[in-house]
């Protein structure tokens, strides 16, 4: 899914978006299986406390405030992607921390993440690249590795 276009700075959510899908399908295919959901919510679990918060941390954090000084950020699309992450935070609590029947939840959390997913790639991440100037895409790259201080683990 990365475009041979993605600028460095944010390859690595890229790269982090291609595990999102992974766990996407995966949930795709045993959703229906209520032997599968222990093996799940522990995929979901190790998906969101490994990287996948502190990836919406960083695009909420660096990524969307330095857009919102070169572009409108009063957009559709922003709108839409920040009301994913708020319901894919509350799924993952609700799933990760709350004993008992996740069924629907762990159908929605795939159902929502994937198209999220694919809102960035296809859309968000299209806008930013051509908002930002070089210069500012540079200097929040730090920010965005996985080597950077806040060190994301890529989920297995
Ligand atoms: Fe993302």
């Amino acid at each position: 899914m990365q475009s041979l276009k993605r600028h460095p700075a944010l390859a690595d959510l890229s790269r982090h978006h291609h595990h999102a899908l992974a766990l996407c399908l995966k949930i795709t295919k045993a959703a229906d299986d209520a032997n599968a959901q222990p093996a799940l919510i522990e995929a979901i679990r190790q998906f969101w406390e490994q990287g996948g918060q502190e990836h919406f941390r960083e695009e909420e954090q660096f990524i969307l405030p330095s857009y919102s000084r070169y572009a409108e950020i009063d957009h559709p699309e922003i709108i839409a992607m920040l009301l994913e992450h708020v319901h894919i935070r509350a799924l993952a609590d609700i799933i990760t921390r709350i004993e008992g029947e996740h069924q629907a939840d762990i159908r929605q959390f795939g159902s929502i993440l994937e198209k999220h997913v694919r809102r960035e790639e296809r859309v968000i991440f299209p806008m930013v690249e051509k908002a930002l100037p070089e210069e500012e895409l540079e200097r929040l790259s730090p920010y965005l590795h996985e080597d950077s201080p806040h060190c994301r683990i890529q989920p297995k």
